[in-house]
């Protein structure tokens, strides 16, 4: 089985963080996110990753090479942005190795669905396209559907103003394709599968839905970036991850749980945790509190800090008795100045 991962997106609501390295390399529980991602695929039998490439390509290529937990990974790279539908076109020759369907999904997601279940649920419909759907509370920064029972989709209406939803189900950005849907996107252009393909597909009642229940979690805002972390903290790391080569005090307090790579230190009365990720590098002084927060590798937070609910971006300093909390994000190599406050 074959995945296309859609990776070429600028992540602009997670600026500036995102000037200096794609959303999908973000750290999540200290793995990049689109780790995560490839790892559930393989867990699944998919055999070929696919990652439509296009901002900051590089970076994915010097990451993961040409095969990761046991998968090819190819890569369609794009010379322009082609939104959503159309790097699944660009990368047609790749997929074209055999007419089996396959699975398209927005990089930006983490989620434990049974990857096989949704296949075989493609397969049985015998529809030209099968969208995962997640059931959420408020559906309006979404793309909701309306079923019928037979979970064919009547309708695909995409952020809906709170109230019109005709249903909490909403599209999860995982798909899987019959190879007849590359004949109706348009060659070379920039497309979006939400708003000009899934409707056309409704319409000639060629597209289904698979409900799931599982994990599922879509990385735009800090909120949900902060999130997606508290909730892999929690649900897949499981435990305290304090890797070798970290240095933390007996005097500091480890709520679990918490991610700590490699050269960190975390001195004496700090307390770190529930939900902290803390890089490669990062120091936490005497006194400070980090709560439900990332801290990407080498930042600093000196003495009687507090971050809580916050994403601090590399190398930063945080002076003492500084306090940032609500979703704040604190650039690269920041700056901030003992006694500051920062709230969004
Ligand atoms: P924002 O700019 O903050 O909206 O983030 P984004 O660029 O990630 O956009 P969005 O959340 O809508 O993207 C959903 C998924 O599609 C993400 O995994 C993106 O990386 C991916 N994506 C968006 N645009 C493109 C594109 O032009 N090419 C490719 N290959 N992927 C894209």
């Amino acid at each position: 089985m074959k995945a296309l991962i859609l990776a070429g997106g600028f992540g602009t609501r997670l600026r500036p963080l995102t000037c200096t390295r794609p959303k999908l390399m973000f750290p999540v529980a200290n793995r990049p996110l689109l780790d995560w991602v490839l790892g559930e695929l393989s867990k699944n039998g998919i055999t070929t990753a696919i990652l439509a490439v296009n901002y900051m390509a590089d970076v994915f290529v010097r990451y993961f090479g040409k095969s990761k937990y046991g998968m090819r990974i190819l890569y369609s790279r794009e010379t322009k942005p082609l939104g959503t539908a159309g790097p699944i076109k660009k990368a047609e020759t790749l997929m074209s190795e055999d007419e089996e369907p396959f699975f398209v999904l927005n990089g930006d997601i983490l989620s434990t669905i049974d990857y096989r279940a949704l296949y075989k649920a493609h397969l049985d419909s015998k529809a030209r396209a099968t969208i995962a759907l997640h059931e959420v509370e408020d559906p309006s920064r979404f793309g909701v559907v309306e079923l019928n029972e037979k979970n064919q989709i009547l309708r695909f209406i995409e952020k809906p103003k709170s109230g019109e939803a005709p249903s909490h189900l909403i599209n999860a950005g995982v798909y899987v394709l019959d190879h007849s849907v590359l004949d109706i996107i348009p060659d070379g252009k920039e497309v979006s599968i939400e708003r000009e393909i899934f409707p056309v597909l409704a319409n000639d009642k060629e597209l289904f839905g698979y409900r799931f229940e599982s994990l599922w979690v879509d990385i735009g805002k800090p909120h949900d970036y902060i999130l997606a972390n508290k909730v892999m903290l929690n649900t897949i790391a499981a435990q305290n991850h304090i890797e070798r080569g970290s240095k933390v005090s007996r005097k500091a307090k480890i709520i679990p749980p918490v991610a700590i790579a490699k050269g960190t230190v975390v001195e004496a009365d700090a307390v770190v945790g529930p939900y902290a990720s803390l890089g490669e590098g990062v120091v936490i002084k005497r006194g400070s509190r980090v709560e439900n927060s990332i801290l990407f590798p080498h930042a600093w937070v000196d003495c009687s800090a507090s971050v809580k609910n916050a994403i601090v971006g590399e190398g930063a300093i945080i002076g003492s008795w500084v306090k940032i909390e609500m979703d704040c994000i604190v650039g690269d190599h920041a700056i901030i100045d003992n006694n500051v406050t920062l709230t969004c």
